[in-house]
Parts: C-alpha cells; structure tokens; sequence
C-alpha cells in the first residue's frame, strides 16, 4: 500500500461502502455514481457483520476494493447515546477495527473513515479546530460513541506510519436530510423536531415537548453536501490530519424550534423538559481546512435544506 496516492479515478475504482444503505451512506452511493464510479457495492449487516473479524476479510478478499468508504456505526441522538453507551463503543471501536484491518491486510488503496464531531472537547474553544481534537474529554452523553470514533483516527494514523496505509479521516458534523431516521427513540434532533411539530400539528395539540432548555447551540450540514465532501475527499485527499465536514453556522436549538415550527405550520407552544440533558453546550466547526486540502464547501443553505427534508417527511411518514 501506498501513501500520497493523489487524485483516485473513481471510475476505474472497486468502491465498497460500508453502511452504504444508511442514511449518509446512501446519498455517497448516489454521489459515487454521478461522479463515474461503476463498481460500487454496499454490503448490509445482514450479509456482513462488520462486528465479525471473519466476515470483514471475507468481504475485502471476494470484492477486493481499491477504495473503502467505512460509514457503518452504530449511531443516535441523545437518548440513544445514553441507552447503549457500551454498544455504541463496542460496535464503532470494531467494525473500525475490522475494515481498517482487513483493508491493511488486503492491501487496499485508500481507505475514508468518517468520525464525528462527537469527538470534539465538551468545552472546545467555538468554532471547533481540527488541532483541539485532543484538547479535554467530549461532552459525557456521547463520549463513548465519540471516543471510538476518535480511538479510529489514532488506528488509521498510526497505520499510516508503520504501513503506508492511505487511511483519512474526516469529522462531519450533525448530518440531516431526506432518508433520515424520524424514529423518536434514535432519531437525531432535526428529524425528532419535525416528527414532533408535523404530528402536534395534525392533532391540534397545544404544546411541543422538546428536551433540554432550547440554549444549546449546533451546526447542521445537508446530507447531500455531507457525500459530495466525502466523495471529494476520496478523489483528493491523502493526508493523515483529520478535517471537519461542515456548513459553517451556529444555531441554537430554540431557534431550531421556531424555525421548525413556521415551515411545519404549527400554531401552538414549546414547552422545554429542562429534566433532560442538554448535551454539548455549543458546537460548530471550522470548515477552512476541508476548503483549503480538497476545495469543499457545502452548497445547501440551510432553509433550502430543511425544506426539502420536510418535504421528505410529508411523503414518506412511515421513515423511522
Ligand atoms: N447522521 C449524522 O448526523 C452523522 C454525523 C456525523 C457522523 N456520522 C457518521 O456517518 C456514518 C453514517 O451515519 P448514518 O447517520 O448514515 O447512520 P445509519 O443510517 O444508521 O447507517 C449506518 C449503517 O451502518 C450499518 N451497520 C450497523 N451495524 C453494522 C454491522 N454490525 N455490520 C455492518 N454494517 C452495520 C447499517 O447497515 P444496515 O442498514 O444494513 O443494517 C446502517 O445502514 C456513521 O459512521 C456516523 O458515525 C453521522
């Protein structure tokens, strides 16, 4: 294997991505396709547990990819995040394990690992810095879920030093759009909000219940913007320093609430359970370094975006 392996073509490429039928996943597969790729395979979990060391070579030895896009994780909001602590570090810190593995073993040319800004410090100076990362321990709710991840980057970095292996990491943000998961036990709070208001609406409920105290501030990139950058960065990155993926704003969830709201159409309160947590109090990254190493720069603005994933919604109600 070898590193600095610019400018991959993707369509002379045997791509797999893992959880490529996963919400983020799915839209990488399209946005694989659109830019040329012609072998693109996405093994379900079913086929292949990632979880599984025999099942992982398997897979890298019957498809032999050039390129892996390693988006399966076990991921949630807040309340997911705290009922499975030990299975979100568990399954995230192995099946990152077993691909990163498999593909040093197999000799694969490049390997994205995506991680999270999860891994961030719980008191990251605002916005967040890629040279922070190791700064303070991540807010407590998802450390575990942020910890492996961050555990992964260590792996594909020091791979990279002993073996010459082309692993990059990148660091996407709070990810939302069409294909979403609108469950109300792991949904991710923008699809929670608009499950929320679109339902109180229909029944004429007076009020919304929403966690925490509406202060906590977060960045959200569109699902779409999130595949073109992880797709760029596997056509031109080949750096060991992990770069964030995001759209540059800040908002807070109360905001988010309003805005949520008006576009849903919703004429009753907000009442906030102030007896859940809050999470990390702000979040939002620097996106310079993602714009400098491979030119990306989310393009959806985020009426535009949240538009569409309402939309999204209405029409398919039974998403979870
Ligand atoms: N959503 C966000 O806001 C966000 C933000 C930052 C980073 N990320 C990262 O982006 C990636 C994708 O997230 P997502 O939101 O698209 O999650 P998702 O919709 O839940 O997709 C994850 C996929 O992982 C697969 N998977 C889970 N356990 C597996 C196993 N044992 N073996 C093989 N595959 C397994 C699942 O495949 P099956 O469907 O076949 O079971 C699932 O489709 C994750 O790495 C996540 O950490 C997401």
């Amino acid at each position: 294997m070898k590193t600095q392996d610019a400018s991959l073509n993707l369509a002379d490429c045997r791509v797999v991505v893992t959880g490529g039928s996963g919400f983020l996943g799915s839209h990488v597969v399209e946005e694989l396709r659109a830019r040329g790729a012609k072998a693109v395979v996405a093994p379900r979990s079913s086929e292949v547990d990632l979880t599984d060391a025999g099942a992982t070579q398997r897979m890298f030895a019957e498809h032999a990819p050039d390129l892996v896009i390693h988006l399966a994780a076990k991921v949630g909001g807040i309340g997911a995040n705290r009922k499975f602590p030990g299975t979100f570090f568990r399954d995230n810190m192995v099946m990152g394990l077993n691909v990163l593995e498999s593909a040093r073993v197999c000799g694969t040319r490049k390997v994205v690992v995506t991680g999270t800004i999860c891994a961030y410090p719980k008191f990251a100076p605002v916005p967040f810095r890629e040279d922070d990362l190791w700064n303070g321990y991540p807010e407590e709710t998802n450390a575990p879920y942020g910890i492996a991840k961050k555990a992964l980057l260590v792996m594909a970095q020091s791979y990279r030093q002993e073996f010459g292996s082309n692993f990059v990491t990148l660091l996407p943000v709070n990810l939302y759009g069409p294909r979403d998961h609108f469950d109300l036990e792991n949904s991710h709070v923008i699809p929670a909000m608009i499950r929320k208001f679109v339902e109180a609406d229909a029944a004429g409920r007076a009020e919304v219940v929403l966690w925490g105290d509406g202060t906590p501030t977060r960045e959200f990139l569109f699902v779409r913007d999130a595949a073109a950058g992880i797709v760029s960065a596997a056509e031109r990155y080949d750096e060991p320093d992990p770069v964030n993926l995001g759209a540059g704003f800040e908002i807070s969830m109360g905001e988010l609430a309003g805005l949520i709201s008006r576009k849903v159409g919703f004429r009753g309160g907000v009442r906030w359970d102030t007896s859940r947590p809050n999470g990390q109090p702000r979040r939002m990254l620097d996106t310079s370094r993602a714009r400098e190493r491979f030119g990306f720069v989310a393009s959806t603005t985020f009426e535009q975006g949240l538009d569409e994933t309402i939309r999204w919604y209405r029409s398919h109600p039974a998403a979870d």
